[in-house]
């Protein structure tokens, strides 16, 4: 199979409608293959997914053309799609006609309400460095993280398919698609003209060079961040550096207040801190930065985890994993790291800096990003414990007790008190019951100090004793977003 240029924008209108026209949406693929997770198709298996739509309509048709790239009998698809909007999908560039089969030319993937293209999964090879992938749930995981709001002005950088600039376009009054690769580019413009976004400006250029001078209140990011022994895919192969890079070049191009939100790698070496590397990228620059680290894979792990995705059975040998960790090895990286950054202009006398585990973060939390951001924020103000006390707090929504108990001689016993940011950013934390009965009286309108009065009123203790020692804990709830401000 060649490989298809990027399809026409101008044309974009016409498949639009015609796709419509045959009711092909998310709702209706995702009752043709039994999913509602379109994005991890493969996760049902390709025979299951081809007798799903083995049948004799139009969206079975388009569901084994674009989802399982299978080649159809040219008379089939013009008894069952209809002539007009087969020829409305090929003259726009996303299907092509070999002899008596038509054929995918590009794939089309469904995003939420959004309809996307990316290039054909079979023209993932090397032969083809600039591959533009489609949208991922990698993309979809950044999408959820983004903070929540509205947003004058978004840069979704290393854009691709412009799958994070289009998901975000309702967001913003202008979203600039940014890439080094033309076809990207192009893609992204094809995608925004076939959604109806007419607020993305999609351009070419190596990180910011296309957007010199410019400044954005959310600069989204999900870059070639993979460390790969030789470097074939555009889409894939920067590794840590171009973290770093990003992390040095970003803070030009951030409007006050505004936000870089980054997934990245990065190499971890056994006996060092993890947070050796990120920190360094930090140390570059004068802005606040927080890390979450959501992953730490061995060499092998990450070795096998990259080359699972590769399409062709040869990539996938042990020497190709050998190939990997040898890499790994002479880079120092005995393990990797991957998770998100936040770097935003510095708001304090001191920039703040948090690098933090966080492996149970689940997705949508954007809003609780910037509430743990905020709880930081007012945690810097506060210069004592008397200011504190003063403060009025509010409880995460999601903010969840756990008590565990075991089985003892005298029957079920307490264990632990935990508290968790539950389906969000996952942290916990040891309370005692004191910081627990306190907060429980924290309602959005009453201090700390109040919050405190009333509960020693509910036990029946003198009003200053729930008060002593609490700060500290206090203190540690807010730096994990488990309080904030009101
Ligand atoms: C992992 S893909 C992300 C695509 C899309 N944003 C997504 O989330 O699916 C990384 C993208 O960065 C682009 N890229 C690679 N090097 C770049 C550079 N130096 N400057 C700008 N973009 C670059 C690649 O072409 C690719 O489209």
């Amino acid at each position: 199979m060649g490989v298809a240029g990027p399809p026409d924008p101008e044309q974009a209108p016409a498949v639009r409608r015609a796709l419509d026209g045959l009711g092909f949406d998310a709702r209706s693929i995702q009752a043709l293959f039994g999913t509602t997770d379109l994005l991890r198709l493969a996760l049902v298996g390709r025979p299951l997914l081809a007798y799903r739509a083995r049948g004799n309509s139009a969206l079975a048709c388009l569901g084994r053309l674009f989802f399982l790239e299978q080649p159809e009998p040219l008379h089939d698809a013009v008894r069952l799609i209809g002539e007009t909007p087969l020829e409305t999908l090929r003259n726009a560039g996303l299907l092509a006609i070999d002899g008596t089969f038509v054929m995918p030319s590009i794939r089309l993937y469904l995003e939420g309400e959004l309809r996307l293209v990316g290039d054909l999964h079979g023209s993932h090879r090397p032969e083809l460095a600039d591959f533009v992938l489609g949208p991922g749930p990698v993309a979809r995981m950044l999408a959820d993280l983004a903070l929540p709001g509205s947003f004058a002005n978004i840069l979704d950088l290393g854009s691709g398919c412009g799958v994070l600039g289009c998901l975000l376009a309702g967001r913003s009054h202008n979203v600039v698609c940014s890439d080094v690769s033309p076809r990207a580019a192009a893609f992204s413009r094809f995608n925004a003209a076939l959604n109806g976004i007419e607020n993305l400006r999609a351009v070419e250029g190596d990180l910011f060079g296309a957007v010199a001078g410019e400044r954005f209140d959310l600069v989204l990011c999900n870059p070639p961040m993979v460390m790969a022994p030789t470097a074939e895919y555009l889409y894939r192969d920067g590794g840590s550096e171009i973290c770093a890079r990003i992390v040095r070049e970003v803070p030009e191009h951030l409007a006050p207040g505004g936000c870089l939100q980054m997934l990245c790698n990065w190499p971890e070496r056994a006996g060092c801190d993890w947070r050796e590397t990120p920190r360094a990228w930090f140390d570059s620059t004068d802005c606040d930065a927080w890390l979450l680290r959501f992953h730490s894979l061995t060499a092998e792990g990450y070795a096998d985890l990259w080359l699972r995705q590769q399409p062709d059975g040869t990539s996938r040998s042990a020497e190709a994993i050998g190939r990997w960790v040898d890499h790994l090895t002479a880079i120092v990286a005995d393990r990797v790291g991957g998770g998100l950054v936040i770097l935003r202009p510095r708001a304090h006398s001191q920039p703040l800096r948090t690098l933090r585990s966080a492996p149970h973060v689940s997705a949508p939390a954007g809003a609780a990003l910037q509430r743990l951001m905020r709880a930081q924020d007012c945690l810097m103000a506060t210069n004592d414990d008397a200011q504190l006390l003063e403060s009025r707090l509010q409880r995460a929504p999601e903010l969840e007790q756990q008590i565990t108990l075991n089985i003892g001689q005298a029957g079920w016993q307490q264990q632990k008190r935990e508290l968790r940011l539950a389906g969000t950013l996952g942290f916990s934390a040891m309370a005692d019951a004191t910081t627990l009965g306190v907060i429980a009286h924290l309602d959005g309108q009453r201090t700390l100090a109040e919050a405190a009065a009333v509960y020693a009123q509910q036990i029946e203790v003198d009003p200053h004793r729930p008060v002593a020692g609490l700060a500290p804990a206090v203190r540690e709830l807010l730096r994990l977003g488990m309080l904030t401000p009101v």
